[in-house]
């Protein structure tokens, strides 16, 4: 077992929240055995009923977390239709969380296409392929769609399908959580404040 706790260095006295987090996520490359960049990703639908699911983050910096998804599937339109949306790590083996809150704006075409371009060719076919989130008839129908599009997309490159693009959430909160004996954690939260942050210390 990794008592991450006993040798984790004070991040309580932290002032950017960024930084803080390229460390953490750092430390998650070096100790989690897959996905140290998986989140859960909270939206609402149009009634207010909350849904969770967890999603890549694919790059981050002082203006946001970028994913990439399928607009049309559940939480495209639960996205497009509220504009908000949370995000939760969990690095078991550091004992780490970190929670975000904060609007969502859509990447840039050039953006979304640069990270496309990245994706494998299977990948890019699958973008294509898949209708997230919609009934599959049978495993049979989206083999069918993936031999189509591969055959469509044989020769030349693979276009960036309209639907297919990223979001940006952009923090308005973002905290830290640190696992200490007998549940006394380390909680620090980061709060949006003009262009800076103020924060504070929370009972765990
Ligand atoms: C570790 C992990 C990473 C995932 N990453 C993504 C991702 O980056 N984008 C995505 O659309 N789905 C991703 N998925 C699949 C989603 O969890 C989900 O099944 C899918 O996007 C449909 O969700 P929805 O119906 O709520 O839209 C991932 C699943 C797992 C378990």
């Amino acid at each position: 077992m990794n008592d991450g706790w006993l040798t984790s260095p004070d991040f309580t006295q932290a002032t950017d929240p960024m930084a803080l987090f390229a460390t953490w996520l750092g430390d998650a490359e070096k100790s989690e055995p897959n996905d140290p960049n998986a989140m859960a990703l909270a939206t609402v639908d149009a009634d207010g009923m909350p849904d969770v699911r967890m999603v890549l983050l694919k790059g981050f910096d002082a203006d946001g977390f970028v994913f990439y998804t399928n607009f049309e599937s559940a939480k495209g339109t639960q996205i497009l239709g509220s504009m908000k949306a949370a995000l939760c790590f969990h690095w078991k083996s550091l004992r780490r969380q970190v929670r975000v809150r904060g609007p969502v704006e859509i990447v840039s075409d050039a953006e979304a296409d640069a990270y496309y371009a990245t994706r494998p060719r299977g990948s890019r076919i699958g973008a294509w392929a898949s209708k997230q989130s919609r009934e599959l008839e049978s495993r049979m129908a989206l083999e069918k769609a993936v031999a189509s599009y591969t055959a469509r997309y044989a020769i030349g490159d693979i276009p960036r399908p309209a639907h297919w693009s990223g979001f940006r959430i952009k923090p308005v909160a973002i905290e830290f959580w640190h696992d200490r004996p007998f549940r006394l954690h380390d909680r620090l939260r980061f709060e949006r404040e003009g262009d800076g942050w103020t924060t504070s210390r929370l009972y765990p």
